[in-house]
Order: structure tokens, then sequence, then C-alpha cells
């Protein structure tokens, strides 16, 4: 049985004081309980992490990056190495979400090279995956989920993707109110497990944890969670306020 994984990726939001106030407001209403259930992780902006990590003391909530930058260390202007992410106590950092595939002009090359960073650093990448409206509106869908998957695990053994973690993000449906119904996401989420297992065995298709993200609300949370290959969620703008994340941790 997987353990579901709920987490809140804040992206270019929120200033420090706001960022300490919902880490502290999320940390209040998610007691021990809770965890037995399941995972939870906040991914603030780089530059809060260690704020947000003091707030997170004694709490079993986890620390996530919103990217990580490839290169260990040197000139690279504004680059995040992994290393740095795990130094300051990071657990996870999210790769290729689609705003850095799409505004940030990320390739699947770059992601590929950032999950090899994040595995050699002990921390745990969230592979990011989705197609666009006009993708699966003329039939792509499975061919764009499929060449995202192949790429960005290109190289990877088994046990190596046995510590990540995917998660399908229909473009589409991110921040804009229209979520992938619970039949569009299981589709998806199967083909990917189906993927998987071609590429690393049935052993660890079995024990991936699959994510969705896209206009995850506390409305729509417990629908898509009763799907059998969806395995948590990947939270944008209802991560943003404690009560509604608490809402979407609290699904069961
Ligand atoms: P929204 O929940 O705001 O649609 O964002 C989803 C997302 O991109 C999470 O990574």
């Amino acid at each position: 049985m997987r353990k579901k994984l709920m987490m809140g990726n804040w992206k270019m939001n929120t200033c420090l004081k706001e960022a300490v106030e919902l880490a502290s407001g999320i940390k209040r209403l998610l007691k021990e309980d809770v965890f037995e259930k399941v995972s939870v992780a906040i991914c603030p902006p780089f530059v809060y992490l260690l704020d947000v990590k003091d707030v997170l003391e004694g709490s079993d909530i986890k620390l996530g990056a919103q990217d990580a930058f490839y290169e260990a260390s040197g000139a690279f202007t504004g680059g995040i190495s992994a290393g740095m992410l795990k130094d300051v106590g990071c657990d996870y950092a999210i790769i290729g979400h689609s705003e850095r595939r799409h505004i940030m002009g990320e390739t699947d090359e770059i992601i590929n090279k950032k999950l090899r960073a994040c595995l050699k650093e002990g921390l745990t990448p969230v592979l990011c995956v989705g197609e666009l409206l006009n993708q699966r509106e003329s039939g792509q869908t499975g061919s764009v989920i499929t060449s995202q998957v192949r790429n960005g695990l290109k190289g990877f053994s088994a046990d190596d993707i046995r510590r990540m973690v995917v998660a399908y993000e229909p473009v589409w449906a991110i921040g804009t109110g229209k979520t992938a119904t619970q039949a569009q996401a299981q589709e998806v989420h199967n083909m990917i497990r189906g993927l998987i297992s071609g590429i690393a065995g049935p052993a660890v298709a079995g024990e991936m944890l699959i994510l969705y993200g896209g206009s995850v609300k506390p409305e729509n949370i417990k629908e898509l969670m009763s799907a059998p290959d969806i395995d948590g969620a990947l939270v944008g703008g209802a991560s943003l306020k404690a009560d509604s994340f608490e809402k979407i941790v609290k699904y069961y």
C-alpha cells in the first residue's frame, strides 16, 4: 500500500512574513495522527527555506525546493545546487515543473541532469510531466507524457528510479480552476505506471508515488484520491492558505 504524499508548491509567492505565518499555520493544523496516514511537504521559494525550516522544527512536515540546478558548485550565477538544498534541510525538489519547461525553457535533457544531481545529494526529486491543452485536444497526451517520462529518466537504473516521485500535471489544469476529471487523471497515471514498469520493472512501478497536480482543491481532493493510481497531490494555489491545505491533506 502506497502512503499518499501531499505537497504544497508555493511557487513565487509570499514575502518572508507570510511564508513564516503560512508554515506556522500549517504546522499548527497538522498534528501527529495525520502523518500516520499521509506524508506532507511544503515547497517555499528558495530564499525562505531556512526560515520555514525553523518553523517546521519538531513537526513531520518535510521541506522541499521548487527546483535544483544540476551542477554541484562553481560559476553558475543564480544557480542553487541540490547539495545546497540538502544542506539547508530539504528532502524533496520539484524538477521539470511545467512553468520551468514552458516559461524558463527547460528541456528534458536539463531535467534529466537535475534529477541525477538530486539523487547524488540524497534529495527525492519530483519529476513533473504534463501535456498542453492543444496537445490533449489533438490526441497527443500519450505521446507527450511518454517522451517526457522516457527522456527524463534516460540512463537511470531501477534503483535510481525507486528514489523518485512523479507528478502528472496537465498544463491546462494548472491555475485555471479546471481540474482533470478523476477518469482523465487515472488514465494518465495508469499509463505512467505502465511506462515505469517497462523501464524499471513492476516492483519499482508498484512502489512509485505518482502525484496529481492542477487546480487541486478541498472540493475535489477526495474524488481524485480514490483513483487507484493517484498517490497524492502537488498543490499550487490551494496550498497558500493553511486551512485549505489542511483540508486537502486531511482528505480521508
Ligand atoms: P494549481 O494548484 O494552482 O493549479 O497549481 C498546480 C501546480 O502547478 C503545482 O505544482
